[in-house]
């Protein structure tokens, strides 16, 4: 795990307390009025609507939006967004289950469910075939071969998009799982003979291509070159391998802008998307994830002390990376808010431990210095009793996390 600290001569100062919305701050502090220490999750499932609803507005209309259900999986936000979006990406069994009580479908026929993963097991592969979704993205020759086993006992034909990894891609992300070796996906030479030896194997309809190369990119112009790179080829590979083109999956990857960054241009994105013209009958799917989550979910946890050591001070979380490991995993800076709660629970003669004016590396209840959320932050006040909020954690935040690390209660989930 890498950790990215803000450089020590400039330090970051949290953010003021008023950039959590009232019903945030408001559903926080009932929680803290509660008996156990809080260590929670708050969403707000029309947030994640408007971002559903702006992704939308902004593509052409062959373009269809598919929620990777992986950023989030609290039912209450995925029912918000279900409106607003035309399907669902998954990537295990209780993720199938909760996209088809959305009941999407396409066609009117075939749920509205796409499924990656590098390592489907034949009892996903089997729930995937049974469960007829509109396309299995198969990850190796080996997958095809077993789809085709399963496809052929259930007496079905299974639709499948050849998951591929390109040589290169016009695109920069926080993660590149393509243009790179890597578990995902055919390398991009590979792909003629793979469809060759599909084309043998029963109980298959190749339908197109599923290529999700990279992640959180902020820049419109190379997310929409990646598009139109992503069409371009799948046009060109299918006439060259015989594939009868209906449908081209792009992935997900839109970026969302942490501290200091530049949030992803929507609109742009949009009139450059529209530049595009995927052949006609051809689908093009988006699967993005981060982007119609992360703003919707608040983390706050309870400052269970706070303390100096050799000159510098420590906020020491109920939580941490065993229910929010977003800071520690990815190549970003997750600033705070600090919510004060007034309410002392040990009473006057056990003094509050306060820091103020004052830089405070925020850390969690782990026993390991790995267990560090965010380092240097300048705050004006932080109490023992008061909650430290991360916004921005509605995406890969709860589900990411390593709950069972020392065995501490796993952080609540509230929906505003
Ligand atoms: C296959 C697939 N599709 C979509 C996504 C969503 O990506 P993002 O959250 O970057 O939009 C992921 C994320 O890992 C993924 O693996």
């Amino acid at each position: 795990m890498s950790v990215q600290f803000p450089p020590s001569a400039a330090p970051l100062a949290a953010h003021p307390v008023d950039v959590l919305p009232v019903p945030v701050r408001r559903r926080l502090l009932d929680l803290a009025r509660g008996t156990e220490p809080v260590s929670a999750y708050v969403y707000d499932g029309e947030v994640a609507a408007n971002r559903a609803r702006e992704l939308r507005a902004a593509l052409p209309g062959w373009a269809a939006v598919y929620y990777a259900v992986k950023a989030n999986s609290y039912p209450g936000v995925v029912a918000a967004l279900a409106p607003y979006v035309d399907g669902f990406e998954v990537a295990s069994v209780s993720e199938l289950e909760l996209a088809l009580e959305q009941g999407h479908f396409e066609d009117g026929v075939a749920p509205a469910v796409v499924a990656a993963g590098p390592a489907k097991s034949v009892p996903v592969l089997t729930a995937l075939v049974r469960a007829g979704v509109e396309a299995i993205n198969a990850e190796s020759l080996l997958e095809l071969r077993r789809i085709s086993r399963i496809a052929v006992a259930e007496g079905v034909a299974a639709r499948v998009a050849l998951r591929v990894n390109p040589a290169e891609i016009p695109i920069r992300g926080s993660l590149h799982m393509g243009g790179a070796p890597s578990q995902f996906g055919v390398a991009e030479p590979d792909v003629p003979d793979v469809l060759a030896a599909a084309r043998g194997l029963p109980g298959l309809d190749v339908v197109g291509f599923h290529i999700h190369a990279a992640s959180n990119n902020l820049d419109a112009d190379t997310h929409a070159a990646y598009l139109r790179w992503c069409v371009e080829w799948s046009v060109r590979t299918a006439a060259a391998t015989g594939v009868e083109l209906r449908h081209v999956d792009i992935g997900g990857g839109i970026g969302v802008a942490f501290e200091g960054e530049a949030p992803f241009d929507m609109a742009r994105f949009g009139e450059l998307a529209a530049l595009v013209e995927p052949p006609v009958g051809v689908k093009v799917v988006l699967e993005p994830g981060r982007f119609l989550v992360a703003d919707c979910g608040w983390y706050a946890a309870e400052v269970t002390d706070v303390k100096a050591s050799y000159g510098e001070w420590f906020a020491v979380l109920r939580g941490g990376i065993n229910h929010f490991q977003l800071p520690t995993s990815w190549d970003i800076v997750h600033n705070v808010a600090v919510l004060p709660v007034d309410a002392w629970e040990a009473g006057e003669e056990c003094p509050r431990p306060t820091a103020e004016h004052t830089r405070v590396t925020v850390v969690g209840e782990l026993c390991t210095p790995e267990d560090t959320l965010l380092r240097d932050v300048l705050v004006e006040r932080v109490r023992a009793g008061d909650l430290v909020v991360f916004p921005n954690a509605g995406s890969y935040g709860w589900e990411f996390a390593m709950h069972s690390f020392l065995g501490h209660p796993v952080a609540g989930r509230h929906l505003l």
